[in-house]
């Protein structure tokens, strides 16, 4: 049952990283995307943190189409789910798991990634038939040292990790076979946008493009 989500990111994730923004006004969004598409990062999580953010989605999968896909994050409930879904988004993400998530999951259009912090939840989003999981909080969760060590008993599920992941340690998690990109904050972050300074955030796209 979750083989469409499981497609659906394969086709989906094709850069190291994925800006996760967080956008108070939602006249920034399609700069703000455009910044980071040039940059190299067409694939854009918005998350469902703040009263613009659905327009913020709304605006970029209407006027940025081809140029950019944008998803929402922080999708904690099914009704989350449907109004980013009747917004445009592209994918859905979340911090956890719950069974009404997995349960809406089964009725969405659009790849759906569930999170983890531990084994167990991973084993269980498993048994689900989920390959691609978000590994969230990463580094207080042990980082990629905990990734390293999850991944000769659940060598088949791919993680996304998120949370506390920079420049400085992102290149730590993607020298790992079981991480195909990683989600972070820094590119975008609410001092650049609030202040409309898409050069930084391109040229912040850029460099995040570049890692391997
Ligand atoms: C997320 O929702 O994935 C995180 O809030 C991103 O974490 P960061 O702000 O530490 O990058």
């Amino acid at each position: 049952m979750a083989d469409k989500h499981n497609q659906g990111f394969a086709a989906l994730l094709r850069q190291p990283v994925v800006p996760v923004v967080t956008i108070e006004e939602a006249v920034k969004a399609v700069p703000l995307a455009r910044a980071l598409s040039d940059g190299g990062l067409p694939l854009i999580e918005v998350t469902l943190r703040t009263d613009g953010a659905l327009a913020a989605i709304r605006a970029i999968a209407s006027e940025l189409a081809g140029r950019a896909v944008v998803g929402a994050g922080t999708v904690r409930s099914p009704a989350d789910g449907e109004r980013a879904l009747r917004a445009g988004a592209a994918f859905l993400v979340s911090p956890g798991v719950t069974p009404s998530l997995i349960q809406a999951s089964r009725d969405w259009p659009v790849p759906f990634m569930p999170g983890v912090a531990t084994a167990s939840e991973a084993m269980a989003l498993a048994d689900l038939g989920f390959i691609f999981q978000k590994f969230f909080p990463a580094e207080q969760s042990g980082g990629a040292a905990a990734l390293k060590a999850l991944a000769a008993p659940l060598h088949d599920i791919r993680f996304c990790p998120t949370g506390g992941i920079r420049p400085e340690n992102a290149s730590d998690y993607l020298g790992l076979a079981n991480v195909v990109c990683v989600g972070g904050s820094w590119l975008a972050s609410a001092q650049d946008i609030g202040a409309s300074d898409f050069d930084a955030i391109r040229a912040r796209a850029e460099a995040a493009s570049a890692l391997v």
